[in-house]
């Protein structure tokens, strides 16, 4: 498997002596830049509002309902959800966007809440697991039980957003292909694809008849 990023002290193909050349360069770069960066900090808008570095206060819709809570700027969805707002359904595992156990529909779509920050959602509205569960998604957690979709349900709440959102988009005419791309960003150690899946199709079909 393939790795991001360079192993070691320096690119490969670089002496020592071109790499200080380069850094020498970037150096010189940044001492031009930095005029520029000035110049264009003096035209921004007079109203622009700086946020940060202390907690600032946001409100949100969160499963239905408006909540203000305080978030720093480097603070994810995820930190808020999970913390002030004890909403734990969404799981951080990687924190890294690689894994999807942190999966929440934000505007209806799904984003891995690890990877968003707090400050960015002020306004919009976040749906987690337990607001997928408690409403139109139910069927969807139903066929989850029904066909043992779980085992150590570290990734299930991550999937079952990921599952409730395809069901929302397709319903009925949800295909294999069509499940499988929407929980393609979700990693499940225990391996229950097969029934994840499963139960996507089966609460599909549930809504078949709304
Ligand atoms: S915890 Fe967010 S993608 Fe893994
Ligand atoms: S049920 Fe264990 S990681 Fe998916």
């Amino acid at each position: 498997m393939g790795r991001t990023g360079h192993e070691g002290g320096g690119p490969p193909g670089l002496s020592r002596r071109e790499l200080l050349r380069g850094a020498g360069l970037a150096a010189a770069a940044g001492a031009t830049l930095l005029p520029a960066a000035r110049a264009l900090a003096a035209d921004a808008p007079a109203d622009l509002r700086v946020q940060g570095p202390d907690a600032v206060e946001l409100t949100l819709t969160v499963n239905g309902a408006p909540r203000t809570v305080a978030a720093a700027p480097r603070d994810t969805l995820l930190d808020v959800l999970r913390l002030p707002l004890d909403l734990t359904g969404a799981k951080k595992v990687c924190d890294r966007g690689t894994c999807g156990a942190c999966t929440v529909l934000l505007d209806g779509k799904p984003v891995y809440a690890c990877s968003v920050l707090a400050l960015d959602v002020a306004g919009r509205s976040v749906t987690t697991a337990e607001g997928v569960v408690g409403g139109a998604g139910r069927a969807v957690a139903d066929a989850f039980v029904a066909k043992d979709a779980m085992q150590c349900g570290f990734c299930t709440p991550g999937m079952l957003v990921a599952c409730a959102a395809a069901v929302a988009e397709h319903g009925p005419s949800l295909t294999l292909e069509q499940a499988r791309a929407a929980t393609a960003g979700n990693l499940c150690r225990c391996g229950t694809y097969p029934h994840v899946l499963e139960a996507a199709l089966a609460a599909a079909k549930t809504a078949k008849g709304r």
